[in-house]
């Protein structure tokens, strides 16, 4: 059953657990993930990229989910959302398209720059009835951690900041930055958990953690305790999807050519992978 995101992350704030939002971008993929949350009973976010849409085609990739989710899944609450979408024009295309929730990244603006533009696409989204999610700070990428230490004060979210970005620009969920990274990338050794807890204060929305996918079951916890209601979850899926098709061509004697049961294994491996993921953030059994 597809329903807005917004109301999964009500829930998820009120209930005290955070929901997964997990990245697809393919058939397997999304399979995987209905499946698992279908099995845990769990309410799930599925979300798409630009460059997944650019591969797949926006329309395509949305209806695959809204299909298999309503034909096959219609116990399971399931959010469609665009995640970092970085352009005005990009969000335009994916509602377009028929999704109702969207993350307009302006983190890598400066703050000025960020508020007029998320504002700007805030407003557009209000008028749509589109659910829209912001991020304030920065959460690198590898590319940009590199292996080296960075300055970790220069990525994370203000507390204070991010009590008046969310007044003015009127976002509807904050992606927060608190030594998180995306990729696996090199992370501040500890999260800030104390600049969460503040934010979490003065800050009235859902807060999403992105680029934590790595993190063991005790971080991930410990941020739900303090405030987290979402976790995107890219590349531990994607980790288990390309390590099993390594894992078949390393065993040659198992080599096959019929991609239902080489791409069918990836899409057990996801599965599996999104179970776990579900089971740490709580959110099984809710649906
Ligand atoms: O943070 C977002 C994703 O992990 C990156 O996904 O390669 O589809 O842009 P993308
Ligand atoms: P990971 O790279 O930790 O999976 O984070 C994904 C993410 O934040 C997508 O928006
Ligand atoms: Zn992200």
């Amino acid at each position: 059953m597809i329903v807005n995101v917004k109301d999964i992350l009500a829930d998820a704030k009120k209930g005290g657990y955070a929901v997964g939002a997990f990245n697809t971008v393919n058939l397997e993929t999304t399979q995987a993930i209905l499946k698992a949350a279908y099995e845990l009973r769990s309410p799930v976010i599925i979300q798409v990229t630009e460059k997944t849409m650019d591969y797949t085609g926006g329309r395509a990739i949305f209806n695959l989910i809204k299909n298999i989710a309503e034909f096959y899944y219609p116990n399971v609450p399931v959010g469609i959302h665009l995640d970092h979408g970085k352009s005005f024009e990009v969000i335009e295309r994916a509602v377009e398209v028929g999704i109702t929730s969207v993350m307009y990244d302006g983190s890598r603006k400066n703050y000025a720059d960020n508020v007029a533009m998320t504002k700007k696409i805030a407003e557009f989204c209000k008028g749509k009835g589109v659910h829209i999610q912001a991020e304030l700070g920065n959460v690198p990428y590898f590319g940009e951690v590199g292996v080296i230490d960075i300055n970790w004060d220069d990525y994370m979210t203000d507390p204070a900041q991010a009590e008046k970005f969310v007044q003015e620009t009127g976002v509807d969920a904050l992606a927060v930055a608190v030594g998180n990274a995306h990729d696996f990338a090199k992370e501040r050794e500890i999260p800030d958990f104390a600049r969460l807890e503040m934010i979490r204060k003065v800050v009235d929305v859902p807060l999403i953690m992105h680029g934590a996918s790595d993190w063991t079951a005790e971080k991930a916890k410990e941020a739900i305790e303090k405030g987290i209601s979402c976790f995107n979850v890219d590349t531990a899926i994607r980790l288990a999807f390309v390590n099993s098709l390594i894992n078949r061509v390393k065993n040659k004697e198992e080599m096959s050519f019929d991609l239902r049961k080489i791409l069918g294994e990836s899409r057990d491996q996801v599965e599996d992978a999104v179970k776990d993921k579900i089971k740490i953030f709580g959110s099984d059994g809710r649906a």
